[in-house]
């Protein structure tokens, strides 16, 4: 939400969110983006916090000889909320908010899926961050994370230079699937990939020394839970959003993506990588080859979303049209390149901004609301 903080798992094996404002006078404590630490120390006056964010060190201690002064107040403040799924952690800062179980719902099950592609059940945040602006609303990105369509025309080149290497494991992109609403304003889409993905399906840009090893991946992951989801884990796509704006999508590489407003017509993204913990070696080159090529910002992909969306606010501005349309599909069984997954974003949105109850996700005709 904009606010520094520090997540940081403490020597006593707790993992914490952190304010990361100095209990003295304010400054932000630890000034790195990423690393190891037993203590953080403040640059202004040294202040001293260990990684559970106790106040440990403070220099000149006889000179707080006050009674009001009690350092055992004075650490690192925990943010209100703190809650984790399958590793996945959420901070809040409404101490009202739901529990996250509640509050992620059908999003949970997606979540699962994800992190079912690792043998241990783990998931990590490969190192290194990505970050970029757009010069467009944040909203604009929540649609186009999970716009289905848009690939064959905008990301044309990318699918031609899949097409031309060989790494398209099907004929083309494939629009079959479908798109859930999953409650709260998440949604879903999902699809079988058309190209290779690092778990665990492979394409012949791979290399045939990866065969071998992507196959043992995948009858591990059929052994352990069935064909059918087995399939799901390896073959198959999903971009989803959990609103209001995080983005986890699970196409040719895992990227967790979030986006926030530096004003109407600005965002900033960050994003990652996402990995099975157990991965190293090649198989962790292919994946972060996959992700850098496409999700990357300056791979094949984003570029062009990011030009996409600069235009679609240029075109706003321009005040000639009042609405974008996002009836895709309103009157069909919803497929993955129709427009559920923003008419869902946008029924939370208006229900947040109007203080009404959150609506009916379906849109079928003669089902709850269809605007
Ligand atoms: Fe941190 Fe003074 S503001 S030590
Ligand atoms: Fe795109």
């Amino acid at each position: 939400g904009g606010r520094p903080l520090v997540f940081v798992r403490g020597s006593d094996g707790e993992i914490r969110a952190l304010y990361n404002t100095c209990s003295h006078r304010g400054a932000i404590v630890c000034r790195r983006d990423e690393g190891n630490a037993k203590t953080f120390q403040c640059f202004y006056h040294a202040w001293t916090f260990d990684n559970c964010g106790t106040l440990v060190g403070i220099p000149d201690p006889d000179g707080y000889d006050t009674p009001g002064f009690d350092r055992a107040q004075l650490g690192l403040k925990p943010v209100p909320r703190h809650e984790s799924h399958r590793d996945f952690h959420f901070v809040c800062f409404d101490p009202e908010a739901p529990p996250l179980n509640d509050y992620l719902a059908g999003a949970r099950e997606i979540l699962d899926v994800v992190a079912d592609q690792s043998l241990e059940g783990r998931m990590r945040v490969v190192s290194g961050t990505q970050r970029y602006s757009i010069r467009a609303n944040w909203k604009l990105l929540a649609e186009n994370s999970y716009d289905g369509y848009h690939a064959i025309p905008l990301h044309r080149t990318y699918l031609a230079y899949l097409q031309g290497s060989g790494a398209l494991v099907t004929g083309g992109v494939a629009v079959a699937g479908g798109s859930r609403a999953l409650g709260n304003g998440h949604a879903v889409i999902e699809y079988q990939a058309p190209w290779g993905r690092p778990v665990a399906r492979f394409a012949p840009t791979f290399g045939e020394d990866a065969k071998r090893e992507i196959e043992a991946i995948r009858a591990d992951l059929f052994a352990r839970h069935g064909e059918e989801r087995g399939k799901r884990i390896a073959d198959w796509n999903r971009n989803l959003g959990i609103f209001p704006n995080l983005v986890v999508n699970d196409i040719m590489a895992v990227t967790i993506r979030t986006f926030f407003p530096i004003r109407a017509g600005v965002m900033e993204v960050t994003a990652w990588e996402l990995a099975p913990a157990e991965e190293s070696g090649e198989r962790l080159e292919r994946r972060l080859h996959n992700f850098l090529e496409f999700l990357g910002p300056g791979g094949f992909a984003t570029p062009d979303d990011v030009e996409a969306l600069d235009s679609c606010q240029i075109g706003f501005a321009a005040d000639g049209v009042e609405w974008s349309d996002v009836s895709r599909g309103m009157g069909r069984e919803p497929r993955t390149d129709d427009e559920l997954q923003m008419r869902t974003f946008w029924r939370a949105w208006r229900a947040r901004m109007t203080d009404t109850p959150m609506p009916d996700w379906s849109d079928r005709p003669g089902k709850g609301t269809p605007r």
